[in-house]
C-alpha cells in the first residue's frame, strides 16, 4: 500500500529545522531550564506548581477540571494551597514521610490531582491505581511495594484488603467515612495550614511507582525518579509543544503512565493550563470538552480516535472544534485511516508518539516539524537513541524486522522493578533496553511498529498481562486451566480472548461463560474481564506445563502454529 506523507507544519517555528534540534541536543543544557541545576533542591511538585507562582504566574489558570456539568478552575496559587493543604492532611493525619508508598485510588477529581501533588511535596513516592481494579489487583500492588497509606473515594474503599495488608497504616477517604480509623480528608483538608515546606529531595530518589504487565508473573512495580522531569519538560516542549497560552487535554487516567507524565509533569511543568475530563467516553462529552473549553493541544489514543470516527460526521458537526492546533496519539498503533480521518475532519494531522511505562518519557515520536509518514511512529526524539537489534544485540539494517531497543541513559527511564532486580535486568541486552516490541526502521530513519514481541495484550490502549488474568481465571471453581491471548479487534485494537479448560464436573454454556467473564470483572478489573471465552477440552503445554499461549493465538488467526516440538501432546 502507499504510503500516505503529510508535511511538516509551521506551528512552531523554532523547530522547524528539525535536524538543528538534533545537533544542538545535549541534556546537560535541557537542566540549565531548572532552579536545580544550581540549588540542587529537587521537588517534582514544586517545579509543576510553586516555581510558577515564585516567578509572577500564581493567577495563571492552572487547572480545569470538568465532568458533566460541574466545571472548576484552579490557578497556580490555588494548586499551590491545595496541595500544600493535602500535604499537611497526609502529614499530620496519616503520618506519611518521605520515601514511603502512597497510593492514590480513586476517579479523577480534583482532590486526586491535589493529594498526588501533596503526597510529592512530602517527598514521598506516588502509587497511582486505576478506578477499576477490583480487590485482588489493589492486593497485589499494595502489598508489592509495602504500601503505607492509600487515598481513595467510598466508592471504593471496600476493594481494599485491609486486613490483609500488615503495612497498610492509614485509608484516607475523600467523601463520607463514619469509620474512625480512616482518615476523613476533606475535613482534614479544610482545617490544614495553607503553608508546607517542601522536602527537597536528590535528583536520583523516587517519586512515582506505576504498575505494569509482562507477559509473566504479576504486574511490576516501575520506579521513576525525581530527574524524569528533564524529559518530561522537553517532551512537552517539542513534542506536545505546550506554549504559554495552550489548553491542554490527555484523555489520559492517572492510573497510566500517560495521564501523569503527561497528564500531569509534562503540561505544568511547561505552564500550560492542564484539562482533566472525568466521566466516561462518550463522542458527546469529548467533542463538547473541546468545544467548551477551547482546548488547543489534545493528547489521545488510537481507540478512542477510532470510536469518534466511528460516530460519524452528524455528532461531530454539532461542535466548534477550532480551537484544536495540534493532536497526538499514544499507546497502540495508529492506522493510518485514522491520520486521515484527522486530516479530513480537523484539518490537522494525528501526530503518534511511541513510548512505554518503562521509558518514563516519549522515545520516538512525530513532531510538529517533521513530515509524518501515515502508519509510522516517527523518529527518537532528540537526546534518545533508537535501533533494530537482533535477539543477541546486533544492530539491524534498514527494512528489517526487529526488536525495537533504545540506547541507555535516556533521564525518564525506570530505575528499578520494585523489589525485583532479575526482572529489572531481563530488559537488557548489553547496553539495549530491550522493548518487547519488534519494528523495522526505513531507509528515512522512521520506525514502523509490528507487534508485540511476548504476550502482552494491548486492549483499548490499555497493557494487560495474560498471566494475571490466568490466574484470576483459575481461581473460578469451574476452571481447570487457562490461557489468555489478545484477539485483533478493529476498535479496541486487541480484545481479551480467553481458552478455558473446564473441571471434568463442569458442562460448557453460556451462562458459565458469563459468570466467568463476571468474576474476572469484579475480582481484577473490567478491562482484564475476557470479551471472547472459548472452552476447550485441553490447552497445549509445554511438557514443563507451562500454557503455549503462541499456539493458542494460531489457534486464533488459523496460522501455523509453528514449531511445536516442545509441546506436550499426551
Ligand atoms: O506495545 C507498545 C504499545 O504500548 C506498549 C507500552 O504500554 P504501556 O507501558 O502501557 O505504555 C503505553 C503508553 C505509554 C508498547 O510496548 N505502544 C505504545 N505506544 C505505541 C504502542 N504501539 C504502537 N504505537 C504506539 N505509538
Amino acid at each position: 500500500m502507499k504510503v500516505q506523507h503529510y508535511k511538516a507544519t509551521d506551528q512552531n517555528p523554532n523547530l522547524n529545522d528539525y535536524d538543528k534540534v538534533y545537533e544542538n541536543f545535549n541534556w546537560d543544557e535541557i537542566e540549565k531550564n531548572f532552579s536545580w541545576s544550581e540549588t540542587n533542591k529537587f521537588n517534582m511538585a514544586y517545579e509543576c506548581i510553586d516555581k510558577h507562582v515564585e516567578d509572577g504566574y500564581g493567577d495563571k489558570t492552572a487547572f480545569i477540571y470538568k465532568n458533566d456539568d460541574e466545571k472548576s478552575t484552579y490557578t497556580f496559587k490555588d494548586m499551590q494551597i491545595a496541595s500544600n493543604k493535602a500535604a499537611n492532611v497526609l502529614k499530620n493525619e496519616a503520618g506519611v514521610e518521605k520515601g514511603d508508598r502512597v497510593f492514590i485510588f480513586m476517579a479523577r477529581s480534583p482532590e486526586l490531582y491535589f493529594s498526588l501533588l501533596g503526597t510529592l511535596k512530602l517527598g514521598a513516592i506516588v502509587g497511582p491505581l486505576f478506578e477499576a481494579f477490583m480487590e485482588k489487583a489493589v492486593k497485589d500492588r499494595m502489598e508489592n511495594s509495602d504500601a503505607k497509606v492509600i487515598i481513595t473515594t467510598p466508592e471504593l474503599v471496600g476493594r481494599i484488603p485491609v486486613d490483609d495488608l500488615p503495612n497498610l497504616e492509614k485509608v484516607v477517604v475523600v467523601g463520607e467515612t463514619d469509620n474512625n480509623d480512616q482518615v476523613d480528608f476533606n475535613a482534614a483538608f479544610d482545617k490544614a495550614s495553607e503553608d508546607f515546606d517542601i522536602e527537597w529531595l536528590d535528583k536520583e530518589d523516587g517519586m512515582i511507582l506505576h504498575y505494569t504487565s509482562g507477559s509473566t508473573g504479576q504486574p511490576k512495580g516501575v520506579l521513576h525518579v525525581q530527574y524524569a522531569m528533564v524529559q518530561q519538560y522537553i517532551t512537552g516542549k517539542y513534542v506536545l509543544d505546550l506554549k504559554e497560552d495552550d489548553v491542554y487535554w490527555c484523555t489520559a487516567d492517572p492510573g497510566w503512565v500517560t495521564g501523569t507524565s503527561y497528564g500531569i509533569f509534562a503540561p505544568w511543568l511547561n505552564r500550560a493550563t492542564n484539562v482533566v475530563v472525568g466521566g466516561r467516553f462518550s463522542p458527546e462529552s469529548w467533542y463538547g470538552a473541546i468545544d467548551e473549553l477551547n482546548i488547543t493541544i489534545w493528547y489521545s489514543a488510537p481507540t478512542a480516535l477510532r470510536m469518534l470516527m466511528g460516530a460519524g460526521d452528524e455528532v461531530l458537526k454539532q461542535y466548534d472544534l477550532s480551537s484544536l492546533r495540534h493532536i497526538l496519539s499514544v499507546g497502540e498503533p495508529l492506522n493510518p485511516e485514522v491520520v486521515k480521518w484527522g486530516m479530513d475532519v480537523f484539518n490537522l494531522r494525528i501526530h503518534d508518539t511511541w513510548w512505554m511505562t518503562e521509558t518514563g518519557a516519549h522515545m520516538i515520536t512525530n513532531f510538529p516539524a517533521m513530515d509524518i509518514k501515515a502508519g509510522s511512529m516517527g523518529k527518537p526524539v532528540p537526546g534518545v537513541e533508537a535501533a533494530i537489534i537482533d535477539d543477541s544485540g546486533n544492530e539491524l539494517p534498514a527494512n528489517r524486522m526487529g526488536n525495537l531497543a533504545l540506547k541507555s541513559g535516556w533521564p525518564a527511564m525506570m530505575r528499578e522493578v520494585w523489589k525485583n532486580k532479575p526482572k529489572y535486568d531481563s530488559y537488557f541486552v548489553g547496553e539495549w533496553y530491550v522493548s518487547g516490541d519488534s519494528a523495522y526502521k526505513d531507509e528515512d530513519g522512521y520506525y514502523w511498529f509490528q507487534g508485540r514481541v511476548d504476550d502482552v495484550i494491548m486492549t483499548a490502549g490499555e497493557r494487560v498481562g495474560p498471566f494475571e488474568i490466568e490466574s484470576k481465571l483459575v481461581e473460578h471453581p469451574a476452571v481447570q486451566e487457562a490461557g489468555v491471548i489478545g484477539k485483533p479487534d478493529p476498535v479496541r485494537g486487541e480484545i481479551v480472548k480467553a481458552f478455558i479448560a473446564l473441571r471434568e464436573e463442569y458442562d460448557e454454556s453460556g451462562e458459565l461463560k458469563e459468570e466467568i467473564r463476571v468474576f474476572v470483572k469484579e475480582g481484577l478489573a473490567a478491562h482484564a474481564a475476557p470479551r471472547e471465552i472459548e472452552f476447550k477440552d485441553k490447552l497445549p503445554k509445554t511438557r514443563s506445563g507451562k500454557i503455549m499461549r503462541r499456539v493458542l493465538k494460531a489457534w486464533e488467526l488459523n496460522l501455523d502454529a509453528g514449531d511445536l516440538s516442545s509441546m506436550d501432546d499426551d
